[in-house]
């Protein structure tokens, strides 16, 4: 088996907010791929990176006061403890806004441009004339064209679902001021994907076979279908957090030019800094021509249109390798519930790691669930909890707890040769050997899982079969007890290798369980000729556990947004439990009794997602005061914290300071509900008649 050579990536996040367990998932997808490659003595270079530019970057600091580098290093910051918490194996991770990115951005449109595939063309758009910027789509709201529904985007309709562009809006305005936009002109850079010579390559890229089928059909649909491939509007007018484009001043890259390119820009900064000496004597450039080299891209199902056409085009037209392959995967749900880029999912990665759950039963379950088609995955608690307990504790783990027992005891840790006995030969390690490793190149890992799982049930039918607590009376059957339990962590050893891609932290604490290793794929079939003393290697999931995972008692009001959405199998507690069970007006109180209650008018300055809540939102108020005050709010399931910016509303002013797991809240904000939620869901805040002030006592 000759050396290969890699270069391996994931799809570059977003830096407008911290990870999900969506982002976790393609990581430990492409992390597992990557350390079996590893493993086979092969050379990788496995890199990722922020994607930091765009509009929505530039509007979220503004939104916090902030500029957009401090967002993205905010949020660059916490990268380690999630990367590092699920054991990925990055072995470099960067910024598209960084000096690697800029110069090749604007080195491979040069090279565009002068291959004759850049055009210009005047557009017209969307204009806000209070913020001075143009809008992208997603900052258009108006009225349906079809049923006259206020309030909704400017691609369709939520209420009657109607599709239609945003120009046809009725009464559009601007989320980002109110205004209404104004339609103006600007001339934007084009890359020419309808030239023949695009047309042609990519149909060589997508139709030879190397995608996955249902990508490859999704390709040709694009590219047969009835208007063919456009040409990629490739600029933006500043005001724009991104890369400006040479020669042309107030234009810059369309955030997903430079997206990709930040996969070449992470890799270069890899080299720059040294670290991949240990693995090749190449530079970067010499590395990144090399046609040997293979280049592997792991991303999600919604980002394939980017990395099938506009990614290998734009490598290949500016006198660039175009990637090997991009392996494509479904989405992962939670209980069966999409999660939406709002409103988060059921999980939180960082609470996960938190409480204390262990990061390799996580690997292990989504490991199970994967194959290499694009088919969404569902995390289920239940499911979650017997995978692990079962299978991976109680079927694996158990072999190395029950056979070292016997050996420790009765043999000084000595195993005896397992390579002539026929209980050994029949396990067929070796054809397994092959098979898993064919599973784990092909992606194919839940293959490989129930492949593992079905050696271990072997052994442990061995185990059974032979009775080794009632050989260990017999004086007679000692080397027969030694044999028996020899088999079994012979085994247990080829399972941790197959394993090890998965459960690295695991193999590593059974290597020195065995004295062996770091174990490589061909360990699989050398077992050990002793083993040391038996240490715990993993414990199962305590169902508490997962309890505390969906945890709901972080919210305070309103009542409604704490009601339990499924998922969570610890029920509604806590918060606003008087507002439920008292009934409306029951207890009639005196003036001064409201009167100690101090309501003022605040001003929402700022409102963000809390990562490790899908309930609440953080909200900057300025109630008059010299200081805004921080408040947290169940209402995340009513608002976009895009749609509050700037609003007024109602604030409890005197409610002790509350401390809570993301900080303190310095009051409360006010919003109706039903208290039957049969009634309806629906929260909504209270908002003071125009003209009044931030500041303002309510009385
Ligand atoms: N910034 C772009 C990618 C640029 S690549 C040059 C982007 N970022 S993202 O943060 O929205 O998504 C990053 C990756 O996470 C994508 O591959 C996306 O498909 C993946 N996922 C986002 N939600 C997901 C799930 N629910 N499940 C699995 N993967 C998901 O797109
Ligand atoms: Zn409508």
């Amino acid at each position: 088996m000759s050396k290969r050579r890699l270069f391996v990536t994931t799809a570059l996040p977003y830096a407008n907010g911290s990870f999900h367990i969506g982002h976790i998932m393609e990581y430990i997808q492409a992390d597992i791929w990557v350390r079996f490659q590893r493993m086979r003595g092969h050379e990788v270079h496995f890199v990722g990176a922020d994607d930091a530019h765009g509009a929505p970057i530039m509007l979220k600091a503004e939104a916090e006061q902030i500029t957009p580098e401090q967002l993205v290093a905010r949020v660059a910051a916490e990268r380690p403890q999630y990367l590092d918490g699920f054991h990925i194996s990055f072995d470099n991770w960067h910024s598209t806004h960084s000096p690697e990115n800029t110069e090749l951005s604007q080195d491979i449109y040069r090279k565009l441009q002068a291959n004759g595939l850049i055009t210009r063309k005047t557009i017209e758009q969307f204009f806000d004339p209070v913020k001075g910027m143009f809008l992208p789509d997603r900052y258009i709201k108006g009225e349906c064209p079809r049923c006259g529904a206020k309030d909704q985007y400017g691609d369709s309709c939520e209420v009657c679902g109607a599709v239609y562009a945003p120009t046809e809006l009725n009464r559009p305005y601007s989320t980002l001021s109110g205004a209404a936009p104004v339609m103006r002109q600007s001339e934007h850079f084009f890359f020419r994907l309808s030239d023949p010579r695009c047309v042609e390559y990519l149909r060589g890229w997508t139709q030879d076979g190397r995608l996955q089928p249902e990508v490859a059909n999704k390709a040709r649909e694009w590219l047969d279908g009835d208007q063919g491939l456009g040409d990629w509007d490739i600029s933006r007018d500043a005001p724009y957090f991104g890369i400006p484009i040479p020669d042309a001043p107030g234009k810059y890259f369309y955030v997903w030019l430079d997206a990709p390119i930040g996969y070449l820009a992470s890799l270069k900064n890899h080299f720059d800094k040294g670290q991949a000496a240990a693995q090749t004597s190449q530079t970067y450039e010499e590395f990144v021509s090399d046609p040997a080299v293979e280049q592997y891209h792991f991303i999600g199902k919604d980002i394939v249109y980017f990395h099938t056409l506009f990614w290998p085009a734009t490598l290949h037209f500016s006198g660039r390798k175009a990637p090997d392959n991009v392996f494509v995967h479904g989405f992962i749900t939670v209980s069966g519930e999409k999660m939406s880029k709002s409103r988060g999912t059921g999980i939180s990665p960082l609470r996960y790691l938190e409480i204390g759950m262990n990061p390799e039963w996580l690997r292990y379950y989504i490991a199970a669930k994967l194959n290499a088609r694009v088919e969404d995955i569902d995390f289920n608690p239940d499911d979650f909890v017997a995978r692990v307990n079962s299978d991976l504790v109680g079927k694996y783990v158990n072999i190395a707890s029950r056979a070292s027992n016997f050996l420790s005891r009765l043999f000084d840790g000595e195993l005896c040769d397992v390579h002539g006995l026929p209980a050994w030969q029949a396990l067929g390690t070796a054809q397994h050997t092959d098979e898993i490793a064919a599973c784990l190149e092909a992606r194919e890992f839940g293959k490989a899982i129930r492949l593992a799982m079905e050696y271990a049930d072997r052994i442990n039918q061995h185990f059974d079969a032979e009775k080794p607590w009632e050989l260990a009376k017999d004086p007679a059957a000692r080397e027969r007890l030694q044999q028996v339990c020899s088999i079994c962590i012979a085994g247990f050893q080829a399972l941790t290798v197959w394993l090890k891609p998965i459960l690295p932290a695991l193999a590593a604490r059974v290597e020195a369980f065995l004295g062996a290793g770091p174990f490589g794929w061909a360990d699989a079939g050398t077992p050990p000729a002793r083993i040391g003393r038996y240490e715990h290697l993993l414990t199962r999931i305590d169902p508490k556990q997962i309890d505390a995972l969906f945890d709901l008692q972080d919210s305070p009001a309103p009542a409604a947004s704490t009601r339990h959405k499924g998922g969570s199998k610890s029920g509604s507690k806590g918060a606003s439990a008087d507002a439920q069970d008292t009934p409306a007006a029951q207890q009639a109180i005196g003036i001064d009794d409201f009167a100690k209650i101090d309501l003022r008018v605040a001003r929402i300055v700022a409102a963000r997602l809390v990562e490790g809540s899908t309930k609440l939102l953080e909200l900057t108020l300025d109630c008059g005061e010299p200081a805004p005050r921080t408040v947290f709010s169940g209402i995340r399931s009513a608002y976009a914290p895009e749609q509050l910016v700037g609003r007024l509303t109602v604030m409890v002013a005197n409610l002790a300071p509350r401390k809570m797991k993301f900080g303190v809240s310095e009051g409360m904000v006010l919003a109706a509900s039903w208290e039957d939620p049969s009634r309806g869901e629906g929260i909504h805040l209270l908002e003071p008649h125009t003209g009044a002030e931030p500041g303002m006592r309510i009385s």
